[in-house]
C-alpha cells in the first residue's frame, strides 16, 4: 500500500486531508492484517463517488427486475424475457453486463427448475405452470456494475419447490443479520450454511458471490460454505453481492459441456438462488440492488 502522510489529501479524492478521512480506518486495517486477517485492498473500498455511480446503475437493474417481475408468466420463453432485459436496461441507458462477458450470448441468466445459474434463455424454452426460474440481471451504467436476482414462481408450484424458494430468500435475510463492518465475510457463509442445512437443503460450494462495482466480478469471492471468523474482513466501502445457491437434494452441481455455461444439480433437483448486492457502511449495510 502506498505510504500517505497525515496530511496530504486522502487517496479516496475525498479532498479532506488523510488524517481526517481514510487514515484512522486503515489503521485499523494494518491491526486485523497483523492478526492474520484477510483486509481488502483499496481497490475494494469505494469511494463515494464511486458508490454514487454504482447506485445508479442499481437502480437501473432493479426497474429491469421489476419490470421482469410485471410480465413473466406460463408461455412466456426465457428469449423473451432476455429480449425485455436488453430493451429497459438499454432504454434507461444502461448496458446489459452479460451479453458478450467471456462469450456469454445473452443480455440475462435465466436459470429453470434444476438449472443452478448461467442459463442461457431460448426461444425453445417456454415457462409453464410449475416451474421455478432464476432471473439474474447484470447493468452497466457509466462504467458502473450492478448484479441482482430474483426468483420466480410460474403460476402454482409444488409445495416443495415453494419450500426451496423461501428458504433461498430467507438466506439472505439470515446472512443480513452478520453483515456489519469489522464482522466476516465467514460469519455470514456460516449462518447461512446453517439455515439451509436446518431447512433440509443444500449449498453449492464451488460457486458463490464477488465483490462488484468497477467490475463485474471483483475481489472478494464469496462462499457461502465458510466458517465464522474466516474470509475477508467486512469494511466501509466494500460492495459484495449475496447469492447462495440452494438445492433441494446434494449439493453437487455440473457444467452443461453444450455451452459450457449452463450449470446443472447432478441429482436433477431443482435449485434456487435470490442475489442481492451491499455496501458496508460505517455503522452497518445497504442494500443497492435486489
Ligand atoms: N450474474 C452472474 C453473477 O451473479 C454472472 C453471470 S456471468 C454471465 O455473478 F456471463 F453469465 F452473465
Ligand atoms: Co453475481
Amino acid at each position: 500500500m502506498q505510504k500517505i502522510r497525515r496530511n496530504d489529501p486522502c487517496w479516496c479524492g475525498s479532498g479532506k486531508k488523510y488524517k481526517d478521512c481514510h487514515m484512522e480506518l486503515e489503521e485499523k486495517l494494518t491491526q486485523f492484517r497483523r492478526q492474520g486477517a484477510i483486509v481488502p485492498t483499496r481497490a475494494l473500498l469505494k469511494t463515494p463517488e464511486q458508490i454514487r455511480g454504482i447506485k445508479e446503475s442499481a437502480r437501473i437493474n432493479v426497474a429491469v427486475l421489476d419490470y421482469v417481475a410485471a410480465h413473466i408468466g406460463p408461455g412466456i420463453t426465457t428469449a423473451q424475457i432476455d429480449l425485455w432485459v436488453y430493451e429497459q436496461t438499454t432504454r434507461l441507458g444502461g448496458i446489459p453486463a452479460p451479453l458478450g462477458y467471456n462469450g456469454f450470448p445473452r443480455s440475462v441468466c435465466t436459470s429453470v427448475n434444476d438449472q443452478v445459474c448461467h442459463g442461457i434463455p431460448s426461444e425453445n424454452d417456454i415457462l409453464k405452470e410449475g416451474d421455478i426460474i432464476n432471473i439474474d440481471v447484470s447493468t452497466i451504467y457509466n462504467g458502473y456494475f450492478s448484479d441482482s436476482s430474483r426468483m420466480f414462481c410460474i403460476g402454482a408450484v409444488s409445495p416443495e419447490k415453494k419450500r426451496l424458494v423461501d428458504t433461498a430468500k430467507q438466506c439472505l435475510e439470515i446472512g443480513l443479520t452478520e453483515v456489519r463492518p469489522w464482522g466476516f465475510l465467514g460469519d455470514m457463509g456460516q449462518a447461512i450454511h446453517n439455515f439451509a442445512k436446518e431447512n433440509g437443503c443444500s449449498i453449492v460450494r464451488e460457486i458463490g458471490g464477488h465483490g462488484v462495482g468497477l467490475e463485474f466480478h471483483e475481489e472478494p469471492w464469496v462462499s457461502y460454505v465458510s466458517k465464522k471468523g474466516t474470509e475477508m474482513l467486512m469494511v466501509p466501502g466494500m460492495c459484495f453481492t449475496i447469492e447462495p445457491m440452494v438445492n433441494m437434494g446434494r449439493p453437487d452441481v455440473f457444467v452443461d459441456a453444450n455451452n459450457d455455461w449452463t450449470v446443472y444439480t447432478d441429482d436433477g433437483l431443482p435449485s434456487a438462488q435470490w442475489e442481492i448486492q451491499v455496501l458496508i457502511t460505517e455503522d452497518g449495510y445497504e442494500i443497492l440492488a435486489w
